[in-house]
This record gives structure tokens, C-alpha cells and sequence, in this order.
């Protein structure tokens, strides 16, 4: 079927010519002598709106079309004299292809909350304003990713999905297994004999491709995976997903102050091409869920970012004289609070904090000097707190080794990665970007449930 989409329509130079658009009805007016329908087929936020006339042969059956419904169809494309936009269609014809009942159709005109579309409908949930904008953004910077990293001559890594690591080693793992849990295969000492499960041994999903593209960074040099990564954390917030997407490039050669310089220019990138591309969801955003949106935006491609130490940080947040959930020491995990309050109010734009405690990092960054501190980074925003975790990565064979018994982790099945370092062994850095922490701080949504398509989250994994 031949159809125009109607953002295209509505960016036409001039009115006139037949023009033939499909979507759903949005709204459905019915006056005396015309008939109003708003259509959107989700290829930008506004509708166009039909028109039907007093003595057009299917006056009497369009008026009566409910919110909703699925159509096709074909008119003049004429200048519109109501507010708003540019066009709207005086129908030739209208072919219908599935009503929805309003009796039983959830989606009617008032407004319906987050919670209910998220609880409820999620099904229905991108047939509504906001979560076609979602959608949209989400979009544009799926392929700003793209775009960025291939410019700059990093390979697209497919890592694996099922693993045997643990690469952030906290234990937060979904098990893969074929067994019958029922009546799993025991061993004669007790527990489960994963011997006989369909990989021979214990198997997850990942938490993380950093491990596997660190292998193919040290040949390519300049990798980038994205995809999706899986955590059986038990956090309830608004800010963590069981199953989400993340960006994690991986470069050679590239020592902390280059993994700064690259998340910064990846950021602005991402963000500069969002306000580029979608002014219209992104004046949405700012009107109906976060007013200081664009601004933010705005101001974060035009400045740089504050940098400083885990150690510094510490010291700006115990002069602060903020009332802390989480009182603040020397060794601590820096909280979404303090990350909150270093952005947010202290520097009021993106804080990259470097040398973390060696305690609260994972076991494949580089030791400083200090045998105290690693050199990890976290990338913190406004409103949000972490949004990009990294280090440079330990390349030294014997510092790595200490670190990993030192943690009681069992070199023999890190031993593929242990060879990474054992020969030919370079200085590399990498970072993880939560895609969808990403989706929500660009549009400022609350919830990160509300920025993809089927959360998956502690009890609760709906449909999809
Ligand atoms: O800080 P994380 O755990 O770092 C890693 O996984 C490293 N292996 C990355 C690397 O160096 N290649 O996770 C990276 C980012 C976080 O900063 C956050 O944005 C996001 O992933 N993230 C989550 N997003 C949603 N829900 C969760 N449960 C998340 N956990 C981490
Ligand atoms: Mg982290």
C-alpha cells in the first residue's frame, strides 16, 4: 500500500495534491456539518487532522468513528486554518480497518497516569503522547551511537548474551539452564550437578560485554558493543531495570584522561544530536514532563565537564552541610544522593569522578600508585547521579592476579582473559552508558520503566 508518512506530509513546502496517510484516530469531533479526525501514525507527535464534509458519501459513518481505530486514507492536502499546523486532509475516501471499541478500548481522552499505561496497558502505552516521543528519542539515539563510534573507526562487538563471568562480580546473575528444577541431576556430595546441564557447567546472563570486548579491543583496538545486559538486582528504583542496554566501548591504548575526554565528546555528542533532531518531542518534554529539559541539554554541549577525585569528592560533600541519608566517610560507595548534590547543586553541570576505593570497584581496574585507589570513573548528571561507569583497565599480569585472590576470585576460569595479559598486554580503558538511564535523563521521565517498551524489574515482567 502506497502511503506518505505525515510528518512528511506536514513538512511538504506547499499545500495541494493528493495525498494518501494511514494511521490510528487519535480523537474523533463530529459537528454538524464536518467531521474532525486527528490521525498519527507515530512519525512525529502531532496529528493531522482529517476533514470530512456534510455531503461526503461516508459523513454519517466517520462521525460515529471511535478513538482509536485503524485507517487509511486519501484527500487533498490543504492549508489548514485552525492553530497548530500547517495541513489538513480533505478526505476523498476513508477506508476503516479494525475499530476499537470504546466501550472496552483503555485508552480514552482523559489523561491517564504512568502507572496505570505502565501496570495496566503497557501494551498500548506507545499509542500515547509521551511514550511515542519516548520512543522517538530512544531512536535517534540508538543510531547517535552508531554514528559516533563508527566515525571514529570503532568496530561494533557482538558479545555474547550467555556467559560463564561474572564481570562486575557482584553476584547479580540470572541463571540459563536446561534442568529440570523439579529434579535436577545432584552430585553424590550434594547439590546440583550443572555437569549435565546443556552447557556442562553453570551458565548466566550477562551483566556486562566489557570482558569479551576487551579480548577483541586488544587485536581491532577500538570496539564498542550495544546490547542488552541482564541484572537479578533487587533494587526498586527509579533508576534500575533487571534487563537494560548498554554501550560499552573498549580502545587500546587509551589511558584514564582519554576515557574522560571520550565519554565527555560521546555525551555531548548524544545529546547535541537529540536537540537537533527532535526539537518537536523535546519541546513536548520540557512543556509536560521536566521544564528545564532543553536547557539542560543545552547547557551541557556548551560547557565542560567538572572532573574530579573520589577523594575530592568526599571533601566537597562533608563541607557541603547537606543532611545525607547515607552519612559520608572515606571508603564509602558514593550514593545517588551525593551524586545528585555534587551535579546537581555543587557543580550544576556532568562530574566525572576518578580513583575510587580499590574495595567498591570491580577487580579489573588499574591500581593507582597509592595501593588504595583504582582508576574507575563514574560520569554523574543532574537529576539522574551515574550514567557512565569505567576504568582503565589493570593491563599489568601480576598486579591482576593479586587483586583477583586478593577478591577470591578463581583465576582458572578467568584464565582466557588472564591470556589477554599474558601476551602482548597494552594499557586500554573502556565505559559502560546505561542506554535507557540515558532515554531518561534526555527527556527528563521520572521513572526508567517509562522509557522502554516492556520493564522488566522485581516481580514484575508483563508481556512482550
Ligand atoms: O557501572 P556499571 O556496572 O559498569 C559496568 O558494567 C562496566 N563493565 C562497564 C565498562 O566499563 N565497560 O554499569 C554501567 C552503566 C551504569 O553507569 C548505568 O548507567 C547502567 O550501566 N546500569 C543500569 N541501568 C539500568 N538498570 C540497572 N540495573 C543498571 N545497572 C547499571
Ligand atoms: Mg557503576
Amino acid at each position: 500500500m502506497k502511503r506518505e508518512s505525515i510528518k512528511s506530509v506536514l513538512a511538504r513546502p506547499e499545500a495541494g495534491g493528493n495525498v494518501t496517510v494511514a494511521g490510528w484516530a487519535r480523537a474523533v469531533r463530529a459537528q454538524k456539518q464536518v467531521v474532525f479526525i486527528q490521525v498519527n501514525d507515530g512519525s512525529c507527535l502531532v496529528n493531522l487532522q482529517l476533514v470530512v464534509p456534510q455531503d461526503h458519501p461516508q459523513f454519517e459513518q466517520l462521525g460515529r468513528l471511535s478513538q482509536g481505530s485503524g485507517l487509511k486514507a486519501q484527500g487533498r492536502l490543504t492549508p489548514s486554518t485552525g492553530s497548530g499546523q500547517s495541513y489538513e486532509l480533505l478526505v476523498d475516501s476513508v477506508e476503516v480497518y479494525g475499530e476499537a471499541d470504546p466501550t472496552s478500548y483503555p485508552l480514552q481522552k482523559k489523561h491517564h497516569s504512568l502507572e496505570f499505561l505502565r501496570e495496566s496497558v503497557p501494551h498500548l502505552r506507545p499509542r500515547t503522547r509521551t511514550f511515542g516521543a519516548v520512543l522517538r528519542v530512544r531512536n535517534v539515539l540508538a543510531r547517535a551511537i552508531h554514528e559516533f563510534f563508527q566515525e571514529r573507526g570503532f568496530l561494533w562487538a557482538q558479545t555474547p548474551i550467555i556467559t560463564a563471568s561474572d564481570c562486575e562480580g557482584a553476584g547479580q546473575m540470572f541463571r540459563v539452564s536446561t534442568l529440570d528444577p523439579l529434579n535436577p541431576p545432584c552430585l553424590p556430595e550434594g547439590g546440583v550437578d550443572f555437569g549435565q546441564d546443556f552447557f556442562a557447567k553453570p551458565a548466566y546472563l550477562t551483566v556486562s560485554g566489557q570482558l569479551a570486548g576487551e579480548t577483541m579491543a586488544l587485536a581491532l583496538s577500538n570496539i564498542y558493543t550495544f546490547g542488552p545486559t541482564f541484572r537479578a538486582e533487587n533494587s526498586n528504583t527509579t533508576r534500575h531495570l533487571a534487563e537494560f542496554w548498554m554501550v560499552e566501548p573498549e580502545a587500546a591504548f587509551y589511558d584514564l584522561q582519554d576515557n574522560m575526554d571520550l565519554a565527555e565528546d560521546f555525551l555531548k555528542h548524544l545529546f547535541r544530536t537529540v536537540l537537533d533532531q527532535c526539537q518537536e518531542d523535546m519541546a513536548f518534554f520540557a512543556e509536560f514532563v521536566e521544564k528545564s529539559a532543553i536547557e539542560t541539554l543545552e547547557s551541557i554541549v556548551n560547557s565542560p565537564f567538572e572532573r574530579v577525585t573520589y577523594t575530592e569528592a568526599i571533601k566537597l560533600l562533608e563541607q557541603s552541610g547537606q543532611a545525607f541519608e547515607y552519612p559520608v566517610k572515606w571508603g564509602m560507595d558514593i550514593q545517588t544522593e551525593h551524586e545528585r548534590y555534587l551535579a546537581e547543586k555543587r557543580m550544576k553541570r556532568p562530574v566525572i569522578i576518578t580513583d575510587y576505593p580499590k574495595d567498591i570497584k570491580a577487580f579489573y581496574m588499574r591500581m593507582n600508585d597509592d595501593g588504595k585507589t583504582v582508576r574507575g570513573m563514574d560520569v554523574v548528571v543532574p537529576r539522574l547521579g551515574e550514567i557512565i561507569g569505567g576504568s582503565q583497565r589493570e593491563e599489568r599480569l601480576d598486579v591482576l592476579e593479586a587483586r583477583m585472590a586478593e577478591m577470591h576470585i578463581d583465576p582458572a576460569s578467568y584464565s582466557w582473559y588472564l591470556d589477554t595479559r599474558r601476551f602482548g598486554s597494552v594499557p586500554h580503558s573502556g565505559f559502560g552508558l546505561g542506554f535507557e538511564r540515558t532515554v531518561q535523563f534526555v527527556t527528563g521521565m521520572g521513572n526508567i520503566r517509562d522509557v522502554i517498551l516492556y520493564p522488566r524489574t522485581p516481580k514484575s515482567a508483563s508481556m512482550g
